[in-house]
């Protein structure tokens, strides 16, 4: 099979979050299984260009149409990491792809609708007739749409459409002049219900709607959030959508690249380990302390890697900082905010904590860090108010940390409690509250630093528990291939 992934992220040269994993990782499995698969990302002026290898212009002058004319782009093309990418590089006034960042910007929909317009633009030119086309998140969310209303009357007929929502909260919504920039000339059409009218906007375009609409095949990144997507208010409205489309639509958990996060073989981890060598962990633990300023302690050593966003819990991250200090534990945090209010606050905080010796916050995105935080941390934190999948805490496990989590989303499909979970002893690997609130993390962090304390013979065998759980890309692959082929005969 041809595939080609449509995405605004790709790990590690563009990468805000899981988004960018999960692009690489899935790319990377199909391939490994015998497919055939390139990627097309915009060319992104911040990208990490070191780690792309022999770029070089493959297509000149694609003359993209927009807005009653068409702005000139050049296509480029190379590896990453073996994969195969082709990169956008558009030539307009409004300098699309070149702020120094991935998004944050008011002009955010024109921008990828006009990514995804051009992607289209240079399948049709360059002859490219890929079987499946998989997009991802409301940045792409216009590709089947234009597919199925103006490319494939053009010829583009054989092409289906993988969707891939990773968050329903980012829908990516605009007004009329999103149609005749990008061709879809007749508003009319297009607001409606059971097209891309936003359901609590009657005014506005929803893009990730259109995504929904016009695919073969829609997932979310876990079971248990397409149930949440559909019947609660974690679709952010599209619930109904969701219900009307539901013969398409399913939940796939993501997996992670058991090749770049490996203990074993990681560079950026100091000292490697395996379950074998589960002991030189400690020795990691220790590394990472001293990186942090932070004292020799007999406690454990909680850690978070993550977005500093209201999704992640972060009125509990800030809890589960004061309660691990105040009870005989030490904590690490590594995060970025695009919110001006939470990344204020947590400046703050960083002032406030820094003479503490049990404590540390590195405000900044560094893989090298999150890569030693996953090794040297005892427990990883992730106390999210909604989460579709989360790969922290599976990357966690994979290092032998224990993840201690909130009963939502993806964590429910990946984390099975030590104490209460209805599987059997050996398959629970973490720690598992239920209600967003101080009281459920508290009785979670009191349950790990107790079996810490009272026994590490215990503790060590669950760290080895979740070191076994399975989370590699294998099955989601498996199940992507069977979604592609289905969708491709239809
Ligand atoms: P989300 O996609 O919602 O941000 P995930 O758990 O799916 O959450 O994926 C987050 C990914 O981004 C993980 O690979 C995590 O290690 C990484 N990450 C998040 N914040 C940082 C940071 N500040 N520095 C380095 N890596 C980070
Ligand atoms: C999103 C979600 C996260 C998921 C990631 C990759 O950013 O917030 O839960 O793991 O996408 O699918």
């Amino acid at each position: 099979m041809y595939i080609i992934h449509i995405a605004s992220e790709c790990a590690p040269i563009a990468k805000v979050g899981g988004l960018a994993d999960v692009v690489f990782g899935l790319a990377n499995e199909s391939e490994t299984r015998g497919h055939m698969v390139e990627i097309i990302l915009p060319k992104y002026d911040n990208m990490w260009y070191d780690q792309i290898w022999g770029l070089h212009e493959i297509y000149h002058d694609l003359w993209v149409p927009w807005g009653g004319g068409a702005v000139p782009c050049t296509v480029w093309f190379g590896f990453v990491h073996g994969r195969k990418c082709f990169f956008i590089d558009a030539h307009s006034s409004e300098n699309f792809f070149n702020r120094g960042a991935f998004y944050g910007f008011w002009d955010d929909n024109h921008r990828f609708a006009f990514f995804s317009k051009a992607a289209l633009e240079f399948l049709y030119k360059s002859g490219r007739r890929p079987d499946v086309l998989h997009c991802h998140d409301w940045q792409t969310g216009l590709v089947p749409v234009m597919l199925y209303e103006i490319y494939q009357q053009r010829g583009l007929t054989e092409q289906r459409v993988c969707f891939t929502v990773h968050n329903f909260r980012h829908q990516g919504l605009a007004g009329e002049d999103l149609l005749w920039k990008t061709g879809l000339d007749y508003p009319d059409r297009y607001f409606q219900e059971e097209r891309l009218q936003d359901p609590r906007h009657s005014g506005a375009l929803n893009m990730i709607k259109g995504g929904i609409v016009y695919s073969n095949f829609v997932s979310t990144v876990s079971p248990k959030h397409a149930w949440e997507a559909r019947f609660t208010d974690q679709g952010f409205g599209l619930g109904h959508t969701l219900h009307v489309h539901q013969d398409k639509f399913g939940g796939i958990l993501n997996g992670i690249d058991y090749d770049h996060w490996n203990p074993a073989t990681d560079p950026m981890v100091p000292v490697p380990f395996d379950p074998d060598t589960l002991d030189r962990k400690a020795e990691n633990k220790q590394i990472l302390r001293h990186r942090f300023f932070l004292r020799d302690h007999e406690g454990p050593l909680f850690g978070f890697v993550g977005r500093l966003d209201t999704q992640k819990g972060v009125h509990l991250v800030r809890h589960a900082l004061f309660h691990a200090i105040a009870h005989g534990a030490q904590f690490v945090l590594l995060g970025t905010s695009p919110e001006r209010g939470t990344a204020e606050y947590f400046w703050h905080l960083k002032g406030f904590m820094n003479d503490n010796q049990d404590s540390h916050l590195e405000l900044g995105y560094s893989e090298q860090l999150a890569h030693l935080i996953y090794a040297g941390a005892d427990i990883v934190v992730v106390p999210s108010m909604y989460e579709p999948c989360g790969l922290a805490q599976m990357i966690a496990m994979r290092y032998g940390s224990v993840p201690l989590v909130r009963s939502v989303g993806g964590l429910v499909d990946t984390v099975f409690d030590w104490d209460h979970s209805d599987r059997p002893i050996e398959e629970r690997n973490g720690f598992v509250f239920d209600h967003a609130d101080y009281p459920g993390l508290e009785s979670a962090m009191d349950r790990v630093i107790g079996l810490w304390h009272g026994r590490p013979d215990l503790f060590r065998q669950l760290q080895l528990q979740a070191m076994a759980s399975d989370n590699s890309w294998a099955q989601a692959g498996a199940h992507y291939l069977n979604v592609y082929e289905a969708i491709r005969h239809r």
